[in-house]
């Protein structure tokens, strides 16, 4: 339970979801989201957890195992080789943020933020992405950092950490919320975030809503199938998936109210982008009391929780490769560390010498990772799960393993059999312009 949360929360929910709020509009892709969360979110994730208890294996040959099971075809293993391709995909970016982060620490520890004001939070942001050697000095350090532990397979003890440090990063989410609360233009956050205007609803919102609650949740790929392969047989499901998810919607929206208590108070642009929470919260830290020890707490916990995630992002595959050949733990996390890191240094050079190189639809290479595998390669892979646990599995397995009784079982089986493949097959269609 402590790796499926120490996985889902990251990134997705400090750095991400801030600034997907702002690109999409505020609260109509706020309000789309927690529905995409409670509707396709948490089913989705019951699944992916009974899948992976059930299976007891990495997500590629765990299908390949209940396919058996239920008799089915075994061209279902690949939903779980596509997984895996697609977490390295993400970790080819996931890094070089996890490396601007490593790289925020160094500045906190310097006291780079005294008094800092919005203009110079962005010359100082845009100076680190105009910096290939600097970002690709992080993003390396980021990377061994990851697969270090993953070539050891020491992940359980920094699995245990999480019990302390994710309390930890919520506290001090608490305590930046509370001083945003204070000096920030908090009403203007909170109306900007909450408030129900159902007409800014665009379909660009939803798909990008849908696409982040797969990111956030960590869904889709197969890592929460290996954490749901360890957790104990006397577990419910239902109750740790649902802590999970509110916990980890929860913190995102927490960072968010706190970001845009000061944009708004400091005349930021609320639709900055990626590098939003980097030239926002450098201001905070940067006046509030003893923001020099808080700012370089809070990157640090948000390091550690980037670090976890990525581990989640590689372990399916390493898994696969041990499991199945003779190539040892360290070699495969050396082949797959310098591929992902080769990916990582293109994503890098995307951020300055190589913006002008567009992959498709004017999209740079990290937009074009980043939207390929929230928008389609996820939510592909939670559709095909949920339809194989709804269509394909035995009723009577998947109730077994669930634990849930006739309600609870209903709602799960609505949800996963129906609501979800239709809202994520509604949002490819129209990606591929069938509704418009
Ligand atoms: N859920 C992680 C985050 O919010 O940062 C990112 C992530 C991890 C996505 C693992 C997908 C995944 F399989």
């Amino acid at each position: 339970m402590l790796a499926t949360a120490g996985s889902a929360i990251g990134l997705g929910n400090i750095w991400k979801l801030p600034y997907m709020i702002g690109v999409n509009g505020g609260s109509a892709f706020v309000l789309v989201f927690i529905a995409c969360i409670f509707f396709v979110g948490i089913p989705l994730m019951m699944t992916e957890v009974l899948l992976g208890r059930r299976a007891q294996k990495n997500p590629l040959d765990g299908m390949a195992a209940l396919a058996k099971e239920a008799n089915a075809n075994p061209v279902w293993r690949y939903v779980g080789g596509m997984g895996m391709i697609t977490g390295l995909l993400i970790l080819g970016f996931y890094s070089v943020i996890g490396g601007w982060v490593l790289s925020y620490i160094w500045f906190a520890l310097q006291d780079t933020f005294l008094n800092i004001d919005g203009a110079h939070a962005k010359a100082n942001f845009d100076a680190l992405l105009a910096s290939p050697v600097t970002l690709i000095f992080w993003h390396t350090a980021f990377m061994v950092l990851t697969m270090g532990v993953v070539a050891n397979g020491v992940n359980q003890g920094l699995e245990r950490a999480n019990n302390i440090l994710i309390p930890a990063l919520f506290v001090i989410l608490l305590i930046l919320l509370g001083y945003s609360m204070a000096v920030g233009d908090f009403a203007t956050s909170r109306h900007f975030m909450f408030s129900l205007d159902f007409s800014k609803i665009t379909p660009v919102a939803v798909l990008s809503a849908l696409g982040h609650a797969f990111f956030s949740l960590s869904l889709g790929m197969g890592a929460v199938m290996v954490y749901g392969s360890y957790l104990r047989r006397d577990v419910s499901i239902a109750r740790t998936t649902i802590y999970i998810a509110l916990a980890d919607t929860a913190l995102g929206l927490l960072v968010g109210l706190a970001i845009y208590s000061l944009v708004f108070a400091n005349h930021l642009e609320p639709a900055a982008g990626p590098g939003l929470i980097f030239q926002t919260l450098p201001i905070a830290f940067g006046h509030m009391p003893g923001g020099h020890v808080i700012g370089v707490l809070f990157f640090l916990l948000v390091a550690f929780a980037a670090w976890t995630s990525a581990i989640s992002l590689v372990e399916p595959a390493i898994a696969w490769i041990t499991e199945n050949t003779r190539i040892t733990r360290l070699q495969s996390a050396w082949m797959i560390g310098l591929t992902v890191w080769l990916l990582g240094v293109a994503v890098v050079l995307s951020f300055n010498d190589w913006s002008h190189i567009k992959i498709v639809f004017g999209l740079n290479i990290f937009e074009t990772l980043d939207k390929l595998t929230s928008t389609i390669l996820l939510p592909l892979g939670g559709i095909l799960m949920a339809l194989f646990a709804g269509y394909v599995m035995k009723k009577d397995h998947v109730q077994e393993e669930l634990g849930l009784h006739d309600t609870g079982f209903k709602g799960w089986r609505i949800t996963n059999n129906i609501v979800a493949p239709i809202a994520i097959l509604a949002v490819f269609l129209y990606l591929f312009g069938v509704i418009k």
